[in-house]
């Protein structure tokens, strides 16, 4: 039995989606918040388990009989260290034999801020006793992707990552990782750095939204500060308007880019590139 957390998220639908193709319904449990999100699942087979992360109970409860976990991390940024916890605790009371976690990519050394309760979390992992796997994703893709109906509208994309090089790729191609990861032997003790196999600059992505719409689009670079009271004079909340700007100066330092080609060898293909994902979104 695989168990996935944040099932009914829109990275653990992509993993259940790639593991039906190659392992029974019955064989799969969706550990999810609500089960009112989780119905197209249940209707494919795939057991749907109740548990919210603060629930070590509950947790434990969802997790008897698996033998394999992957955690898709919390996207409570600052609830994740005890909300992993947790988890960890209930797959260590329920038995389980093997886990991959998302963490973020070279965790370990990354700039960005985001990277402090990935590596709680890893150290978690590693004083469990379960054998685990670390899944270090990359930056989605589509992270930079809701940007560009304004970018359009206004000829300007905004960022603070500089001349940094994002080897991002979508979460399509981390999913089919993920479910690779879960689902096959041989990955205990792993640790591979996922990202896409081109990288790119946000002047880079600028320049293809010029190509391919026809408008033109200019790539503006500001300050972390300036950044992070544009996206939050639009309405994002602040914790997450500063923790994007945050990230965006992380890869201003190569926090965000990786050439190791890990994510392709895994899937077996190329990772979806830059241009496909722009002509998709527009
Ligand atoms: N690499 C990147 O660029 C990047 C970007 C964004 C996020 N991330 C990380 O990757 C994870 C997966 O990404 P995503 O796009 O699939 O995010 P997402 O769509 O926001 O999914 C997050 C999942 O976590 C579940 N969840 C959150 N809090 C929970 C709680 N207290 N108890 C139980 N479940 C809880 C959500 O449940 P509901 O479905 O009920 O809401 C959802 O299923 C994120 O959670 C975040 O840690 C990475």
């Amino acid at each position: 039995m695989i168990a996935i957390t944040g099932a009914t998220g829109q990275l653990g639908q992509l993993v259940i989606e790639n593991l039906l193709n190659t392992t029974a319904a019955n064989q799969l449990a969706a550990i999810v918040r609500n089960p009112a999100k989780a119905q197209a699942l249940s209707q494919k087979g795939v057991a749907v388990r109740q548990a919210d992360y603060g629930d070590e109970a509950a947790l434990t409860a969802a997790l008897q009989g698996v033998d394999k976990l992957l955690i898709i991390s919390s996207s409570e940024v600052g609830q994740r260290a005890p909300q992993h916890r947790n988890i960890i605790n209930a797959a260590k009371a329920a038995g389980v034999k093997f886990i991959a976690y998302t963490s973020l990519l070279h965790a370990d050394k990354s700039p960005l801020g985001l990277a402090d309760e990935h590596i709680t979390t890893e150290k978690m992992l590693a004083d469990s006793g379960i054998s685990y796997a670390l899944l270090r994703n990359g930056w989605y893709t589509e992270n930079y992707l809701a940007s560009v109906p304004p970018a359009l509208e206004h000829g300007v994309f905004i960022g603070a990552a500089g001349e940094g090089k994002i080897a991002s790729a979508t979460r399509a191609d981390y999913a089919a990782a993920a479910a690779r990861v879960i689902s096959e032997d041989g990955h205990a003790g792993k640790v591979y750095e996922l990202a896409g196999d081109n990288g790119w600059t946000l002047s880079e992505l600028a320049a293809e939204l010029t190509k391919q719409s026809g408008k033109n689009v200019v790539y503006k670079n500001m300050s972390q500060a300036d950044f992070a009271a544009a996206l939050k004079s639009v309405g994002l909340p602040e914790g997450l308007a500063d923790m994007l700007a945050d990230s965006d100066v992380g890869a201003s330092k190569g926090g965000l880019f990786d050439d190791s080609l890990t994510l392709s060898a895994l899937i077996g293909r190329p990772t979806t590139s830059l241009a496909d994902s722009v002509k998709g979104i527009l």
